[in-house]
């Protein structure tokens, strides 16, 4: 049995909530998967006050007593995470970007190794597809195993062909979201994601000491000797791009420190 949670950022029960409960039915009768659907509005969800406390100390110190805890034991507690957002003004919802933000620290400290993620997000009529795409990247910051998302114009009422169209996409998407969940297998970094964990554990190993979270997360998980995140062989290309990501960015960092003082 897999558990897949979808996390919405509409407040209100309509195409967003439409595509992502298709989905969901999509996944079920793929496999033996459990489902829950999750609306932020019915969350308390505060806005970020900046003081960076939770990269700093840690998250438990943070000031703002909300139900973040709570949805993020919800995304430990699943197998499979799905972010859905309507488009507003160009981006997600003002409640996914608020959600998005009390997991701040995350990007800092990626945890959901081995989940798997997706996207979906409605549009009125552009810029869905870089919604997506944003998405796509904040779920591998986070340590997600990510499937490409979908975007689908949702006109109102919407139209018997944009139905259908919406319903092969989301099948489409469903298919390869099942295929990654039930793989148990970590997948071997990218090139990309070899160079985001690369270079910033170096920086982290230059600037900060023991007195910072972050740099004592890395620490204790040994991740400042490991190849990855997770155990991975990376072949030999890999393993010289990752000397060549760790020496680039000390001459970054260098030449930030000689710039500060
Ligand atoms: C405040 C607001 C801003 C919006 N901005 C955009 C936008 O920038 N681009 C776009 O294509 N659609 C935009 N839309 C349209 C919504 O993305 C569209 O209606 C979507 O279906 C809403 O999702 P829902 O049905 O799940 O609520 C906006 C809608 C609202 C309410």
């Amino acid at each position: 049995m897999k558990r897949v949670t979808a996390f919405v950022g509409s407040a209100r029960k309509k195409h967003t909530y439409d595509a992502v409960h298709q989905f969901l039915d999509n996944l079920q009768s793929l496999g033996d998967v459990e489902c829950e659907i999750v609306f932020l509005s019915d969350h308390r969800i505060g806005v970020c006050r900046g003081c960076k406390v939770c990269f700093e100390k840690g998250e438990e110190f943070c000031p703002l007593k909300d139900d973040r805890d709570l949805l993020i034991e919800k995304m430990m507690a699943s197998d499979g995470v799905v972010f859905a957002s309507p488009n507003y003004s160009f981006h997600v919802s003002a409640l996914m970007k608020a959600f998005l933000d009390r997991l701040g620290f995350v990007f800092h400290r990626p945890r959901f190794f081995g989940k798997t993620f997706t996207s979906i997000v409605t549009q009125g009529i552009y810029r869905g597809s870089k919604i997506v795409r944003y998405l796509e990247f904040v779920g591998k910051g986070m340590g997600f195993n990510t499937v490409k998302g979908t975007c689908f114009t949702a006109f109102e009422p919407m139209t018997e062909k944009e139905r259908q169209k919406l319903g092969r996409a989301l099948a489409r998407q469903s298919r390869r979201f099942y295929e990654r969940l039930v793989k148990s297998d970590h997948p071997v970094p990218t090139l990309f994601m070899l160079m985001g964990f690369r270079m910033s554990r170096t920086s982290m190993r230059l600037e900060l000491d023991d007195s910072s979270f972050d740099y004592r997360y890395y620490k204790d998980k040994g991740w400042f000797e490991s190849d990855y995140f997770y155990p991975t062989r990376l072949g030999a290309l890999k393993k010289a791009a990752g000397h060549l990501f760790d020496s680039i960015q000390t001459r970054r960092t260098g030449k930030k420190k000689s710039f500060d003082t």
